[in-house]
């Protein structure tokens, strides 16, 4: 078994962007700009978004924080965003989600203009990369194609079952999978809360992404010897072992399908960090303004 160091390659993926942040400031460039725009105080998305400022500031990027209350209105939401599509500051922004119930969530990321939408959530940059146009491809499934592919892990002709139809992780997996690119090829099965047997698709597929948010749900007797295995799961579970009271659980019980894998993904360590080494990617690109011009 060998497991994926997502924080080894999502720190070589920073190291890069820093040298070139750098070449950028040598050539009279202004610094790349993130904002992140963050409302209401859940744990999760405070700590999520506290890891993307710090990284920015690690590869030399400029970061804003803006902040708004759990109770905001939809209307002054969407104006924050309005003024970071006007600032030319701002390079790239995101809004974290999830939202609160009041606010319209996809009335939000649709007013987000496509060329500053590094998470590549607006309807624009999806459609985009459905087509294999330019865009900005959403983080997270982004950061589990660059880790197959430092891992030389042959996506091609195989078997790839993607359990989880989320618009942020299992629905664009699916698709960069069975591309025809370099690091897509796959036969990709998508499964879901209405799949009838998982196991009998799971039990055949050369590479698991499991992302249905499900602490512990893929068990040994759901995978096949030699599987290759990506968590995506970041469910915050209370703990007495740690000092926050808390520790994240990925979807896949660790302990028991490792020894059956050829690679697995572990959690935290995993696919986490390259989520944020490609929210970084993306807003180099924003800044380069190498996808819309
Ligand atoms: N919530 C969980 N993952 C993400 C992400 O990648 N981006 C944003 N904006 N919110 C999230």
């Amino acid at each position: 078994m060998n497991l994926i160091d997502g924080k080894k390659i999502s720190l070589e993926i920073q190291e890069e962007i820093a040298k070139e942040v750098k070449d950028l400031l040598s050539k009279g460039h202004k610094k790349p700009h993130l904002a992140a725009v963050l409302v209401g105080n859940d744990g999760g998305s405070e700590t999520y978004v506290a890891s993307k400022i710090k990284a920015c500031e690690k590869v030399g990027f400029k970061s804003t924080l803006i902040r708004h209350p759990e109770y905001v209105t939809e209307e002054k939401l969407l104006q924050t965003v309005r003024q970071l599509n006007e600032d030319k500051d701002v390079d790239g922004f995101i809004v974290q989600l999830p939202l609160p119930r009041h606010i319209n969530e996809q009335k939000v990321l649709e007013s987000i203009l496509p060329s500053k939408d590094v998470d590549g959530f607006h309807p624009i940059n999806v459609g985009r990369m459905v087509l294999n146009l330019p865009c900005y491809v959403s983080a997270t499934p982004y950061g589990i194609v660059q880790l197959l592919g430092k891992y030389k892990i042959e996506t091609s002709g195989k078997r790839c079952v993607v359990i989880g139809r989320s618009h942020i992780v299992g629905s664009p997996m699916s698709i960069l999978l069975a591309k025809n690119t370099a690091l897509g090829n796959a036969t990709v099965t998508l499964c879901h809360s209405k799949t009838e047997d998982l196991k009998s698709h799971t039990t055949q597929a050369d590479i698991i992404i499991c992302a249905l948010g499900s602490p512990e749900f893929l068990k040994a007797d759901m995978v096949k010897e030699g599987a290759v295995v990506i968590d995506v799961g970041t469910t915050r579970v209370a703990s007495t072992e740690t000092k926050s009271g808390f520790k994240l659980k990925g979807d896949v019980k660790f302990d028991e399908v490792a020894p059956k894998c050829s690679y697995i993904t572990p959690v935290p360590g995993g696919v986490g960090p390259m989520t944020i080494a490609s929210l970084l990617k993306n807003t180099l690109l924003a800044a380069k303004k190498e996808i819309y011009p």
